[in-house]
């Protein structure tokens, strides 16, 4: 067992033992390190004014990743390359190409926000296919996709856009400086894994990194009172907002054999519970096409990078938008309680608001995605006020199977934001089963997903919005299925006839 954590700041390694388990990145470069040039906006992952890039070996490539320092945990750096705005000069002092493009493009007034830019810029220039950039419209949605964490309230975005075509091009060609040092970082991370479990203690707590499923297994049935983080997205909140002491914190990232996300033998996707969504994303896609939009609306690639899966169900949110997806698709939660380990179908672990079935002691090892049968029909849409780095008002995700004849076989309709748990449309299920996927079909499913559910209205949506987009998400739905039939603006009229009378 190791009792520090080591890691490297540009070239310096830094050994640290004395850690309050809830001290963020953000602090530690800013209040002990002097590293001003990352900057403190909103201090909940919103606005990416603190962005920094994290290098760590991924399947024995090094890889970096654009991450919100504000809700990093400062212990979560063990065995990572890190580089700030500070970094990433050339040893000439030169600007980075992204820094110059955004000088020549005009991309900074005030420049407070400015370093989180450049450094979500310098991550997606470090990737190897920047050639894709090249002019067409697929490149405008990666650069936009890349730059959704970061807000900027005075330049505008269409400059800081074009500087990082410009970077992009410059850097296709040219190559990126810190592209250039892989094999030199990537040799001097291989050092510092030794597989071991670590444990810090400080005068303020203690924090466990176990180096396997079975050793966090054993630390959490010893410590159930102790708080699991994986991606720290949701507790980071706790600590910077909520002001909240965590006394033993046990990390599910730093065991190894959770990080395995892969197809088993009969085509199911298995998501080990260390796998962040950037990380999970090809293969989840590729598994659930219909996804992909909503996928790539889940918080911004800052929180995505850092963001589990199973984090995402371990935190039972109502408005949770991977949920809905897997349970519609069909999905199962493995459990594990020291040595003995359950499997439940992902609807049933959400009892009530704020309760799952899982017991002290207990934590989700993975989670199983059936594929889906052939000639499924399937939807997800998410529904927010803004497109990017919004949470859901209301989220639907629907697979229905389709019988040889047209008939609906089978249909699981998951919602988010429709009641205190991620919830299946039962009504409106049985009001499709073995009918043909008509326009009365659809009606009658619309009028039965209102007697479904009883939502809240909050400062997000109100009860009527959100009854009225979960039947109009059906409409949209059933859309293709329904050759010639009105557009699904006009079904929402239909709709309130029917509901209403
Ligand atoms: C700016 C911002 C935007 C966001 N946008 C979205 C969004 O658009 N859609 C969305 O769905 N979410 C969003 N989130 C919420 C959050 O990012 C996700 O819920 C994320 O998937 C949580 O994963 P994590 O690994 O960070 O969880 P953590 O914060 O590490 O943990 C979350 C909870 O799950 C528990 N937990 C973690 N792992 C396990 C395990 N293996 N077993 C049992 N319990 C476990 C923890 O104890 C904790 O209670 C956003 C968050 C932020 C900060
Ligand atoms: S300070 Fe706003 S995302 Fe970190
Ligand atoms: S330059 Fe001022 S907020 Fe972006």
């Amino acid at each position: 067992m190791r009792h520090h954590i080591s890691f490297y700041v540009g070239d310096t390694l830094h050994h640290l033992s004395d850690l309050p388990p809830e001290l963020t990145l953000l602090d530690w470069l800013r209040d002990q390190q002097g590293r001003t040039g990352t900057k403190e906006g909103c201090n909940e992952g919103d606005c990416g004014a603190c962005t920094v890039l994290v290098g760590r070996l991924e399947q024995g490539q090094l890889v970096w990743r654009a991450v919100n320092a504000c809700i990093h945990l400062m212990w979560m750096l063990d065995g990572a390359q890190l580089l700030t705005v500070e970094d990433i000069r050339g040893p000439d002092g030169a600007l980075h190409p992204v820094q110059q493009a955004m000088v020549d493009e005009h991309g900074s007034q005030c420049g407070f926000c400015t370093p989180g830019f450049v450094m979500s810029m310098v991550a997606l220039s470090t990737r190897a296919n920047l050639a894709e950039l090249e002019g067409t419209l697929d490149g405008e949605r990666v650069i936009n996709e890349a730059l959704a964490g970061n807000l900027c309230r005075c330049t505008g975005y269409a400059p800081i856009v074009r500087a990082m075509k410009k970077a992009a091009l410059y850097c296709a060609r040219n190559g990126e400086p810190i592209g250039a040092r892989t094999a030199e970082i990537t040799a001097r991370l291989r050092q510092l894994h030794d597989g071991q479990t670590v444990e810090l203690t400080s005068r303020e707590g203690r924090v466990t990194l176990p180096a396997s499923a079975n050793a966090l297994a054993t630390a959490y049935a010893a410590d159930p009172a102790a708080v699991l983080v994986a991606g720290g997205t949701d507790v980071g909140l706790w600590v910077t907002k909520r002001l909240r002491r965590l006394p033993h914190i046990i990390a599910v990232r730093s065991a190894q054999d959770l990080h395995q996300c892969g197809l088993r033998p009969d085509g199911a996707l298995w998501i080990g519970a260390a796998v962040t969504y950037s990380e999970a994303m090809p293969l989840l896609v590729a598994h659930l096409p219909a996804a992909e939009d909503t996928l790539r609306r889940i918080g911004s690639t800052q929180v995505r990078n850092a963001a589990t899966v199973c984090g995402n169900i371990g935190n039972a949110s109502p408005i949770g938008d991977g949920p809905p997806i897997f349970m519609a698709a069909g999905a199962e939660l493995h459990l594990r309680c020291a040595q003995e380990r359950r499997v439940v179908p992902l609807e049933d672990f959400f009892l009530d608001y704020g309760k799952q079935d899982i017991r002290p002691g207990e934590f989700i090892e993975g989670v199983l995605v059936p594929p889906l049968a052939q000639g499924s029909v399937c939807g997800v849409y998410k529904v927010s006020k803004r497109f990017d780095q919004d949470i859901s008002a209301v989220m639907g995700a629907f697979v229905l199977r389709m019988g040889a004849d047209g008939t609906i076989q089978d249909a699981r309709l998951a919602y988010g934001g429709m009641a205190g748990i991620p919830r299946r449309a039962s009504g409106a299920e049985a009001a499709m089963r073995g009918q043909p996927a008509t326009q009365a079909t659809l009606y009658a499913a619309q009028a039965a997903v209102k007697e479904d559910f009883t939502p809240l209205s909050d400062m997000r949506a109100s009860a009527w919005y959100r009854t009225t987009v979960a039947a109009n998400l059906l409409a949209r739905l059933f859309e293709p299925l329904m050759p010639g039939s009105p557009p699904a603006a006009q079904t929402l009229q239909n709709w309130q006839e029917v509901a209403h009378g």
